[in-house]
């Protein structure tokens, strides 16, 4: 068998669905290459589009937010989500923080998959103000349990990490940590651990 027989989902039969689930749990051990492909892609300028503008490109915006979780002592998922928040600019740059927090969260501390989910409104207290639009949004998550650890999160390594000077991590130290982590069960409890506030190191 090289192709299923259906042409409709419907039509399918046990034999054509066993024969493609084999192929899935085979791509999905592709998942961190390619998500380290689209990452590397906002390094390059061509690529940049409507996002110029910035003295870092976007990679270099990941880079170092990974880098400054690295340096503080961060653990694996928080290396991997600085690495990552920002991965959906490319396609949904209007909603590319809930895009990053889809990739990372089967594999990731739901606390860390809420920052990610959220650093965009969080994001906007460092700049909402100038353009006449509320700093304050992130208020409407007050008293959530991950309110402080998303603030903590832009505040610490997301919205410093725009600087050419910062001795930034090249993208090969964290592959091994991409790869370390996407290899997770997807969705396992044991590293999805909800309801923990851990916070930032
Ligand atoms: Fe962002
Ligand atoms: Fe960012």
């Amino acid at each position: 068998m090289e192709k299923v027989k259906f042409r409709a989902m419907a039509d399918g039969d046990a034999e054509d669905y066993r024969f493609l689930d084999a192929f899935e749990h085979q791509y999905y051990k592709g998942t961190a290459k390619r998500v380290l492909a689209e990452l590397a892609l906002q390094g390059d300028q061509s690529n940049q589009d409507g996002l110029s503008g910035y003295q870092v490109s976007r990679l270099e915006h990941a880079l170092q937010t990974a880098t400054r979780a690295m340096n503080d002592n961060a653990d694996d998922d928080w290396i991997v989500a600085a690495l990552l928040h920002d991965i959906g600019d490319r396609i949904a740059p209007q909603n590319h923080d809930t895009v990053a927090a889809e990739i990372l969260r089967p594999f990731v501390r739901e606390e860390v998959a809420w920052a990610v989910e959220h650093h965009g409104v969080f994001q906007m207290y460092y700049y909402a103000h100038h353009l006449g639009k509320d700093r304050e949004a992130r208020q409407k998550y007050a008293g959530h349990p991950y309110f402080q650890t998303c603030a903590d999160f832009c505040e610490r390594w997301d919205q410093p990490s725009f600087d050419p000077d910062y001795q930034t991590k090249p993208l090969q130290t964290f592959a091994p940590l991409v790869e370390k982590v996407f290899a997770r069960p997807a969705w396992h409890v044991e590293h999805l651990r909800p309801n923990q506030v851990v916070g930032l190191p």
